[in-house]
């Protein structure tokens, strides 16, 4: 990771992040022994995938951090990694910190792997008293899948600016997540497409009311009761 940090201009993906409403799109970013070593992650833990479906919102196949330290620990440790987290500062443009051990969603893989799997529009919401940003890493893509967003949503006097990209393996985005309004359009038959989200903070506290309304949504939503509840999670 270090040297692949490295290599990076900062300044001026600083410069497009603020320039796009905090949001910046990379198709080549992990080195590829990274993604490969994702990759193998993602067998080790297909066996754990919780499946939702919400009418009009979100279908498709989850794993939560609880289950991912268990089963593929290499990707909690990407999530910790000091060379990550200190370009990601830059990015930002202030400091950042981990999630909460109890925050399912501080790191997840998603999978897109029935026909009409996808996510709806939305924002990632902050439920904590500060800014929550999401890394979006590719991990497979054998899909037609896309990221449409909207830049600048919520900026009074400012042209909204949508956009579409996909994002192959290794590729990354990175936003906040208040800002940015996204969605990942439908899977079509005989696709298959595994992404890995990353949530950092400026601030973990969070009222109690907030973490019990988040701990619910993720239960219907993501990861199913017992990920949510049990901490260290079930077989
Ligand atoms: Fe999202």
């Amino acid at each position: 990771m270090d040297a692949r940090v490295g290599q990076l201009d900062t300044q001026s993906l600083r410069s497009e992040f603020v320039r796009q409403g905090a949001f910046v799109y990379l198709s080549d970013f992990l080195a590829p022994e990274v993604t490969a070593q994702l990759v193998s992650s993602v067998a080790a833990v297909e066996p754990a995938i919780n499946r939702n479906y919400l009418p009009g919102h979100k279908q498709g196949g989850s794993v939560s951090r609880h289950r991912i330290d268990r089963l593929a620990p290499f990707i909690a440790e990407l999530y910790r990694s000091p060379a990550l987290l200190g370009v990601l500062e830059q990015l930002a443009g202030e400091r950042l910190q981990l999630s909460p051990p109890n925050d399912p969603h501080a790191y997840a893989l998603y999978f897109y792997t029935r026909p009409g799997d996808h996510i709806g529009w939305h924002y990632d919401t902050s439920y904590y008293a500060g800014r929550r940003y999401t890394l979006l890493l590719g991990v497979l893509d054998e899909s037609s899948c896309r990221l449409d967003y909207e830049l600048h949503t919520r900026e009074d006097g400012v042209p909204v600016v949508p956009g579409s990209v996909q994002i192959p393996p290794g590729g990354l985005v990175f936003f906040d997540g208040d800002k940015l309004r996204h969605r990942i359009t439908p899977l079509a038959e005989n696709e298959k497409r595994v992404s890995l989200t990353f949530e950092y903070v400026t601030d973990q506290s969070m009222h109690p009311w907030w973490r019990l309304i988040s701990n619910l949504k993720d239960a219907v939503a993501y990861f199913g009761l017992r990920q949510v509840f049990s901490r260290k999670g079930t077989p």
